[in-house]
């Protein structure tokens, strides 16, 4: 239990109140104490002015092992950590429960569906998918960390008229090995090629259409090759997954819902919700103050909205969720919105459970990417380059390490990762390759190197200490406090980054507890020869090299241990 929660308790037993936990503080000044409780709350309830509560409380408390000192100012009640005693009970807890120190079972028996990545078959992968991507990963790993059951789903983007296209310059212009070599660069020409030819050539719009007409009647010819396009991006894309370290429970995409939708468009009908307006069919959102949300075209044609419809029931009913995630850019705003309340107004109360996990755009420093002037900066080759740039680091500091590639692949991956992972979501990031392979700003590789050298810090020590012996006023300093309360604080922070959907929460934390640790080594030698302060501070590197190490893994990223 934390301490915010037993000073809560013992609080309320002597003030004969409920909840005094949820008001007490952390005050920034160290000369207010550790924690603060503002004693406002039970003026009503002990019928005394505020700071003569605080006086008589702070008298009257029973003071637990690990406070040291309790003191009343003003209406305040302030109370000063034991740092011995909490040094010992933070980290002989965390290193008790080792690789689980956070875990939790709060989620067991609630399944989470989370729809991230999402990719456009025929599409490249590019930056901007990296947030999606990297977002869902870690919401993926935070809430299975914390006992839920997260279902990862990529919902591809395999439905559209733009098939029929790509079908009819295939049949055209293409050829075979090319597919198979060029893969998606390859299809994306044959793409551009159609748009260039389309305008000379009117007719090959119908061809399209009707090639599209045909996928949509299940035609084998066309299905074939539809299916031949969707293999090889989702082979290569899979080799992306694979170097992020990326999984999914299923890649149930748009078409997959085109046997699912008529169910839902029938319930919408019988309840008068579908309205017709200029030919198509909509359903009025007036009362949720959104237009209008289109669910059939005026040639009785699906939408993205109704795939995502039926996919919204479907899920509902094949996963029974406790909450349903949408992790999508913020342009896709209004389009959940309209789901949403569409969902509402048919009268299903889950509606309440669905979520868009919305984020910002990303850009380059250099210049922004625009996917229209054929700019996209391909995920693969920003990857492939933050590997190389690492892999030439590493060359010139460190010549000695072994593993040189796959320490180079952790770091370079993890950098870029760390970097679509370190701000609110809804900022838009500008990237940055100076400031993302900077080994001392807030980064990945900055963690990683904390990590490492407290690995290292341990390799160094040898065996020959025994935890059990630990004296632990070698940590009764503030620098070592800091690092301690990070690390007690760490769960709280977990739980934190599940509610709001936040992974950042869990890239700051880590951040600082490891510019805490390195201000802690840099001011106070660590291995002298007093064993049982020495071990006391090796157990301090220890659990804090664990805690980074499961922070960077619920991110998605690896923790070399050696770099
Ligand atoms: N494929 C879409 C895009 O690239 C994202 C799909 C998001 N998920 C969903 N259920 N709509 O914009």
């Amino acid at each position: 239990m934390d301490y915010k929660t037993l000073l809560g308790q013992i609080l309320d037993k002597a003030a004969a109140a409920e909840g005094c936990a949820e008001a007490i503080e952390t005050p920034s000044d160290a000369a207010l104490g550790d924690y603060a409780f503002p004693c406002f709350r039970l003026a009503k309830t002990m019928r005394m002015a505020p700071p003569k509560i605080a006086q008589e409380l702070a008298q009257k408390i029973e003071q637990p092992a690990f406070i040291a000192k309790i003191e009343a100012v003003g209406p305040y009640i302030n109370f000063f950590l034991d740092k011995a005693v909490f040094a010992e009970n933070t980290l002989s807890t965390a290193l008790e429960a080792g690789e689980n120190y956070g875990r939790s079972d709060m989620g067991a028996g609630k399944t989470v569906v989370m729809d991230y990545s999402s990719i456009n078959i025929a599409k490249p992968f590019h930056i901007g998918h990296l947030s999606t991507t990297a977002l869902g990963n870690s919401l993926y790993r935070i809430y299975s960390f914390l006992g839920f059951t997260p279902v990862g789903i990529n919902h591809l983007g395999d439905w559209g008229t733009q098939f029929g296209k790509l079908i009819t310059a295939y049949k055209l212009w293409g050829e075979d090995a090319c597919v198979d070599e060029g893969g998606i660069d390859y299809m994306m020409s044959l793409y551009v090629r159609f748009h260039e030819e389309a305008e000379k050539n009117p007719a090959l719009d119908d061809e399209a259409r009707a090639w599209f007409k045909k996928i949509e009647d299940g035609d084998e010819e066309a299905l074939a090759i539809f299916q031949r396009f969707k293999d090889m991006t989702l082979r290569e894309i899979g080799k992306l997954y694979d170097l992020l370290d990326v999984h999914f429970d299923s890649y149930a995409g748009e078409s997959f819902y085109n046997d699912k939708m008529q169910p839902v468009i029938d319930e919408l009908r019988e309840k008068n919700l579908l309205v017709e307006s200029e030919g198509a069919q909509v359903v009025e959102l007036t009362e949720y103050d959104l237009p209008p949300c289109l669910i059939l075209k005026r040639d009785g044609t699906t939408l993205y909205a109704t795939r995502d419809l039926a996919a919204a029931f479907y899920r509902k009913n094949t996963y029974n969720f406790y909450k349903s995630l949408y992790i999508v850019a913020y342009q896709q705003n209004l389009h959940f919105k309209q789901l949403f309340a569409v969902i509402d107004k048919m009268g299903y109360s889950w509606a309440q459970d669905m979520e868009h996990v919305n984020f910002g755009m990303v850009s380059l420093a250099d210049g922004s990417m625009s996917t229209r002037k054929g700019h996209v900066v391909k995920l693969k080759d920003v990857l492939e380059q933050a590997i190389a740039k690492t892999r030439a680091l590493i060359e010139e500091k460190s010549p000695d390490l072994a593993d040189k590639d796959s320490v180079a692949n952790d770091i370079g991956v993890g950098a870029v990762v760390f970097s679509a992972l370190s701000n609110g979501r809804i900022k838009d990031i500008v990237f940055d390759w100076d400031r993302v392979l900077n080994f001392d700003g807030e980064t990945g590789p900055y963690v990683q190197y904390t990590h490492a050298r407290c690995r290292s810090l341990l390799r160094k020590a040898g065996n020959g200490y025994d935890y059990a012996c630990a004296d632990y006023t070698a940590l009764d300093n503030d620098d070592a406090l800091a690092v301690l309360r990070q690390i007690e604080s760490f769960p709280d922070a977990i739980v934190r980054a599940m509610t709001k959907n936040e992974p950042y929460l869990v890239t700051r934390h880590i951040v600082h507890l490891a510019q805490y640790m390195n201000k802690f080594y840099y001011d106070h030698r660590v291995i002298d020869d007093d064993r049982e302060k020495t071990a006391a501070r090796l157990m301090l590197a220890e659990v804090t090299a664990n805690t980074i190490k499961t922070g960077l893994y619920l991110l998605g990223i690896k923790a070399p241990d050696r770099m």
